[in-house]
């Protein structure tokens, strides 16, 4: 075959080697527009995974670049005068102009032929070429001229950033977070040779307008990043090679994915590969590492299903098929990554202490949890979870109680510096440190045991209203499975505020009675606290539980009652019953049903109330703008619909008792165009923080029929993650939280103070208990009477992790 690869970046040459390997008959080129040593850029990373991968397809490569490569183990994070550091991440720095000289020597020695200093117009200039690649880097002509065909997908992202070099050595990889008059700027820092580190500088995109950074030349940009990092540098230079660049040096990072990555032009087939097909944020350095795994598989398809030219389309189809999945997996992570660094200056910087700081910093891309730290760096972890367990608790309990104050600042304890809280529960976990979610939590009067909550799962399951035998076992049963608190299902403060006629109640005292003699026994007989949920169903009332009838959300067949809602829209477009839009005296006598649960709730003797402003329903079609259509006072902008829930609320807040904690739990994000956002969820839970709310609870969606949502493992939690740290008031996450691990990583990294669970704990009661045992906590108490069943779990899982059973 002949091949000729446009661009002798890593992409290139790689495959141009690898291939030149599989078959040294093959007539392959690589066409370059720079000089052979003269190239940009500092050092690149890339892991220990993407060096066993090049091992194993030329070991000539992997060992030179393994003699020339920086390895190290470490991150530090430099932050507000602290220094922290931790271990374990495994990763390879490598000049990339020494890379490149690496392949380009090794392209030399298999015979591929290397064309410097030749601009490759377009890919028509090689007719006799079977296989062109398009490996001409982020901005490729080549993908540009197919752009019908190849279809990308381009987004340029807000912050900018410099990179740099400098002589200063840095032994970790090194973070610095650095405040100004007008915002945050951090550095990425890694070394790369003996005496050289890049030095990336990146700020939003105000900071950097604000700086004057705009109209700055190279040479000017390189003395503010230098006066900026002074401490840090000590004197060591800073140094830039793109001098030649007219203007700022700054940066915008462009994100790139294409729907169809390769296409025959009437000669020859062309595919894209590394940058030119798809770019991942140098936040997670992987933008090599996807760009040499191509080369490999590439070159593994021609091996697979033989490399000549008439099996080329075959091998280009099932390239793209097995490469899209890694990359996409890798651009969500990087884009998590580039996420954290785009709102770290506003959301974490200045809210969080530099232990938690680095937590989440960590964290960022989501895809390293709790336990995989552990495995990185024990002690480094084990150090956080005792600094989290002593600093924890303490802060989030003065954070909570205080509806004025903001999130927890000020003054850190050095980790490992502390006494452990809990006790007991230490002791067992190795006397070491305590697992975050297994940390108590204070809110006004009331103190959790942990972190779990036990989600409000309507169970459409009484008989008006009456909460009965049903709900005594069902939320007994969780009560005693070991989370911190139960939520009972939205309970309803009218007969014809329910779902469905199977909703439970609050508007009478038999049904109050039903309710104590519930929470009796969870205070009785277990200590776990119990909350109810008060809700109004609105438009989405009259229908059938799931298992009746059409199912759920469809109106009922016989026994319907008139809803009421903001506005006369039904939430099914096709045969929901049309509601009554409210008048004032709806509204007034809605506001007194709520005032007469939460006294009812109060006598019964609940622990916490939520406010259900969630899901579509009364209080939530308030807020949304999908199912407010109101031009009174209480439609129109998001302050004047959130002014009748917050009526609402303050009402129930003065019945309900002060010591006891009020929740609210939102939809942070409807998923229809025109609808709630996620920044509009940081301003309804700043009006609910400032008329006293403990606590957001943050849901979403279910407001509209037409929602889009996006699943996936904890696809909630960056809404409770915002709303906390930007609105500074304390939230719950929920949805998709499947495991300790996922508990333990988002109490942690501050995204969010409790996490509620709905689904697993339908399948399994006891899962708080389950999951401890699956962690090897022991320190968890189990009701007495199940202490047997303790140990044979602890012992079984233990067995599983492959370690002695011993007793628990
Ligand atoms: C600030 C920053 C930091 C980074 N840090 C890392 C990191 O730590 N780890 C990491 O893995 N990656 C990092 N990257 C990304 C990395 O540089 C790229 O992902 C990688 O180089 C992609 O390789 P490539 O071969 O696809 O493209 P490139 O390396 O861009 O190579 C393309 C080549 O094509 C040539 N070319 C383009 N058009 C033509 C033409 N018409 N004719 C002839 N030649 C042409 C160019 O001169 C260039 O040499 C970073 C990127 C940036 C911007
Ligand atoms: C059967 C069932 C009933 C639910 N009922 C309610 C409810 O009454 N109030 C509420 O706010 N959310 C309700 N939800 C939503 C859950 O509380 C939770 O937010 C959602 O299931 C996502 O969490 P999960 O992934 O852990 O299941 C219900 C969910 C289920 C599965």
């Amino acid at each position: 075959m002949k091949i000729v690869c446009i661009g002798g970046g890593p992409a290139g040459l790689y495959f141009a080697l690898l291939m030149k390997q599989l078959g040294a008959h093959h007539d392959v080129s690589v066409v370059e527009r720079n000089k052979p040593y003269d190239t940009f850029g500092w050092g690149v990373v890339f892991s220990d995974a993407t060096m066993d991968n090049m091992r194993e397809w030329d070991r000539d490569t992997a060992d030179t670049i393994e003699q020339s490569f920086a390895h190290w183990d470490d991150i530090e994070l430099q932050f507000k005068g602290r220094t922290i550091r931790s271990g374990g991440h495994g990763f390879v720095g490598i000049g990339r102009k020494k890379l490149l000289n690496i392949l380009q020597a090794r392209c030399e020695a298999l015979d591929v032929k290397l064309v410097f200093e030749t601009e490759a117009d377009s890919d028509a200039d090689y007719p006799d070429a079977d296989l062109v690649i398009a490996s001409d880097g982020i901005n490729s002509r080549i993908r540009t001229k197919y752009a019908s065909v190849f279809k990308p997908d381009i987004v340029t992202r807000p912050n900018r950033f410099i990179w740099l070099g400098t002589k200063k050595v840095y032994e970790p990889f090194t973070f610095l977070f650095e405040k100004t008059e007008h915002g945050w700027f951090q550095a990425h820092i890694y070394q790369f040779d003996a005496s050289t580190s890049t030095f990336i500088v990146e700020c939003p995109e105000p900071v950097w307008l604000a700086h004057g950074l705009d109209k700055a030349d190279p040479d000017q940009s390189v003395a503010f990043c230098e006066k900026l990092f002074a401490a840090n540098l000590q004197g060591e230079r800073l140094m830039t090679n793109a001098r030649h660049l007219r203007g700022s040096a700054w940066i915008n990072f462009q994100r790139v994915k294409c729907e169809q990555w390769s296409m025959f032009n009437g000669h020859s087939h062309v595919v894209l590969m590394g940058d030119a097909v798809h770019t991942a944020h140098f936040a997670i350095g992987s933008g090599t590492k996807l760009a040499l795994e191509d080369a490999i598989e590439l070159t593994r398809q021609f091996k697979e299903q033989g490399d000549s030219a008439e099996n080329i389309p075959a091998v280009l189809a099932r390239y793209q098929t097995l490469r899209a999945v890694d990359v996409i997996r890798l651009q969500n992570a990087a884009w998590n990554a580039m996420e954290w660094f785009e709102v770290c200056g506003e959301r974490y910087c200045d809210q969080l202490e530099p232990e938690q700081f680095m937590y989440s910093m960590l964290t960022r891309s989501q895809r390293i949890s709790h336990e995989n730290l552990r495995l990185r760096d024990k002690a480094w972890l084990e150090g956080f979870e005792r600094w989290f367990a002593e600093r924890g608790g303490a802060a989030t309990a003065a954070w909570g109680s205080s509806a004025a104050a903001g999130p927890p600042q000020g003054g850190a304890a050095p980790p490992g510096g502390g006494e452990d809280r809990g006790g007991a529960a230490t002791a067992a976990w190795g006397s070491t440190s305590l697992p975050p979610m297994f940390t108590p939590y204070t809110v006004r009067g009331v103190t959790l045991k942990n972190r779990v909550v036990v989600s409000p799962m309507a169970q459409y399951s009484c008989s008006d209203g009456v909460p009965g035998d049903y709900h005594l076992v069902h939320l007994g049963a969780r009560a005693m499975g070991g989370a911190g608190m139960v939520v009972a299902e939205m309970t309803c403060p009218s007969a014809d505020a329910r779902i469905t006629p199977g909703c439970p109640g609050l508007w009478n005292a038999a049904q109050r009675d039903g309710w104590k003699r519930i929470v009796e026994v969870v205070h009785r007989e277990t200590d776990a606290k119990i909350a109810i949920q008060l809700g109004h169903a609105g438009a989405k009332g009259s229908t059938n539980a799931p298992w009746q009838g059409a199912g759920a959300d469809r109106p009922l067949a016989a026994g319907t009652w008139p809803l009421i809602a903001p506005s006369p829209q039904p939430y099914l477009a096709d045969g929901g019953q049309v509601p009554r839009a409210m008048n004032r005296t709806d509204m007034d006598r809605v506001r007194d049903d709520f005032v007469r649960s939460a006294r009812f709730a109060a006598e019964a003797g609940f622990d916490w109330l939520e406010l259900h402003c969630a899901h579509g329903y009364l209080l939530s079609a308030f807020i949304s703008p999908l199912t407010n259509r109101r031009s009174d006072e209480y439609g129109g902008t998001l302050a004047k619909r959130l002014r009748y829930p917050l009526e609402v609320f303050a009402a129930v807040r003065q019945a309900w008792p002060q010591d006891k904690p009020m929740s609210v739990r939102i939809s942070a994000h409807d998923w229809v165009e025109g609808g709630i956002t996620p920044t509009d969820a940081v301003q309804i839970a700043r009006a609910f923080k400032a008329a006293g709310a403990d606590m957001i609870d943050c849901s979403s969606g279910q407001v509209s029929a037409g929602q889009k949502p996006i699943y996936g493992r904890m696809y909630q939690t960056p809404f409770a993650d915002r709303i906390r740290n930007e609105a500074g008031i304390a939230t719950i996450a929920v949805g998709a939280i499947s495991e300790a691990d996922h508990v333990n990583s988002i109490i942690s990294a501050g995204r969010a103070d409790l996490c509620a669970i709905a689904r697993p704990h339908l399948a399994n009661p006891a899962w708080t208990l389950t999951e401890a045992a699956k962690i090897g906590f022991t320190g968890v108490a189990w009701p007495k009477q199940y202490e047997t069943a303790k140990s044979q779990m602890h012992a079984n899982f233990q067995r599983e992790r492959g370690l002695p059973s011993g007793k628990a």
